[in-house]
Formats: structure tokens, sequence, C-alpha cells
């Protein structure tokens, strides 16, 4: 039995992040949990202390793009007594063309899904030198690689390729330090967020033809939407000893979605 691993997880209050959060719980460890939406954050934290004790469950109201609030966090976090692993979840999706798309727009999106992340790996980098077998988990995505069929997503697309890089660069600067990082690349995954993608897929992808659609009409291979659990179970992984010899890299959990 390994020991209890203390945890933060950044947009817990849904999805991925919950699922994350609560599979870390099931195996022991103390998880904080993070997300800058407070009422969905409490009942979040409210139910997982019930079902795994209040001692092991730290909620914290943060915006991830916000530097002030971000310092503060992971200065609570040490107070605490430190970390071990960090899983970036939180996440916000785009929608409309590179042509109408506000700078404001962009701004917000890259601000939340790569801004955020550097900002919480510049604050949590010194405490995860301190752990023994400190590591990182980013959820990416398949839009780091693929561009939905019609495009309308430019934003996140972008963000999550920086994402991917970013993580790469930070696992590179920190393995002298015994600290990994990896990237789990979800595919259409049914949450909140991805009801969104689905949505933008039916009003923005139907116009486009050819292979691309054909793609889109169908799906991944394996022809099912995945579960937040599903991809909690990458990061699960990847967070943990058994992937003690991974860093620096991105499994993509997509139904085969990319391998088409
Ligand atoms: N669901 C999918 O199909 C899918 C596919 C690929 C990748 N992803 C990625 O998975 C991650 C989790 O998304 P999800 O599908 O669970 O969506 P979700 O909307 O259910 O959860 C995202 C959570 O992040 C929180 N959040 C958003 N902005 C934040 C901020 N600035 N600070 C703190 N918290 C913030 C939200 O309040 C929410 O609780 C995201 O990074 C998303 O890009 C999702």
């Amino acid at each position: 039995m390994t020991a209890p691993r203390r945890v933060c997880v950044t947009g817990a209050a849904s999805g991925i992040g919950h699922a994350a959060a609560e599979i870390f719980l099931t195996r022991g460890d103390q998880v904080t949990l993070v997300d800058r939406d407070e009422t969905a954050l409490t009942q979040a934290a409210e139910r997982l202390a019930a079902e795994h004790g209040a001692d092991r469950v730290r909620p914290y109201a943060v915006d991830v793009s916000v530097a002030e609030q971000v310092e503060d966090l992971f200065a609570r976090i040490a107070d605490a007594g430190g970390l071990d692993s960090l899983v970036l979840a939180a996440g916000v999706t785009s929608d409309g063309f590179v042509s109408d798309m506000s700078e404001h727009d962009w701004s917000y999106i890259l601000g939340v899904n790569l801004t955020g992340p550097f900002l919480c790996l510049k604050r949590a980098a010194p405490l995860l030198r301190l752990s023994s077998g400190g590591s990182v988990v980013a959820v990416g995505s398949v839009s780091a690689h693929v561009i939905g069929a019609g495009g309308g997503c430019a934003a996140y697309e972008a963000s999550k390729a920086g994402l991917v890089q970013l993580v790469r660069a930070f696992a590179v600067e920190n393995a002298p330090y015994g600290v990994r990082a990896n990237i789990v690349s979800p595919g259409r995954t049914a949450t909140r967020l991805g009801e969104n993608t689905r949505r933008l897929a039916e009003t923005v992808y139907t116009s486009a033809d050819g292979p691309r659609r054909e793609r889109h009409s169908f799906g991944a291979p394996l022809r099912f939407e995945g579960r937040p659990e599903e991809i909690a179970g990458a990061i699960h992984f990847l967070a943990g000893d058994d992937a003690r010899f991974v860093t620096g890299t991105e499994l993509l959990v997509d139904g085969g979605y990319t391998a088409i």
C-alpha cells in the first residue's frame, strides 16, 4: 500500500476534475479542490467530505487565471503541509471563427486554459520539488492535434496545443528534482463542457463536407463518449508511482478519435 498523497485538483467542482478528485479520495489521498464556481465547489466538497471524511477534503474558490489568487492558493497549500500531485483540469471552451473572434474572447480562453496552468505550475514547482515523487497531470484535449471539421474552436485548440508544450517543458526542467509532468488528452467526454462542444459540432460541423464531416458524424472508432471516471483513471495512473518512469508524455484517452 502506498502512502497517502497530498493532491490539488483544479476544476474540481465539475466533470473530469471532480471525477479525478474522487478517485484520489477513494484511494486514501488528501485533496485540495479548486474551482472558481464557489456554489458548485461548496456542493462538491460537502458531498465528497460526507463520503470520504472532512479532514481529507479542502475546497478553495480560486480563479486559476488570476495570479494573486493562485499565489495565495499555493501559500495555503504550503502552510497546510505541502503538495505531492497537481492535477490541472480547469478549462473553458471557445466558440467562434478566428475572423469573428474578439481579442477579449481570445485572451479569456488563453487566460484560463494556458496562463492558468502556467501560474499554477510556477507556484507549485517549489512544493513539488520538496515531495518525494512530485507529479503533475494536465488535462489537454484531442483539440491540441485535430481541428474540428468546419472550425470554430481556434482559441481552444491553440490553448491546448500550447498546454502540451508548456507541460513538456516543465517536465524537462523539473526532472532533476524528481518531479514528473504529463498530459492526459481526452476526446469527447460526457461533462458540461463536452455538451457545449457537441452543440457547437451540431451547428458548425454540419456545414463541412468530405471525410472530416464523416468523422464527426460517426465519432470515434469506439463509438461512445468517454465518462469522466474513464479520464480520471488515466490521470490517477500518471500521477502515481506506477508511472515513475513516465514524464513529458501525453496519453490520448479518446476512443481512437485521433487514430483515424
Ligand atoms: N468534456 C470534454 O469533452 C473534454 C474533451 C477534451 C478535454 N477536456 C478538458 O477537460 C478539462 C475539464 O473539463 P470538463 O469537461 O470536466 O468540463 P466542466 O465544465 O464539467 O469542468 C470544468 C471546471 O473548470 C472550472 N473552471 C473554469 N474556469 C476556471 C477558472 N478560471 N478557474 C478555476 N476553475 C475554472 C469550471 O467552473 C468547472 O467546474 C478541461 O480542461 C477541458 O478542456 C474536456
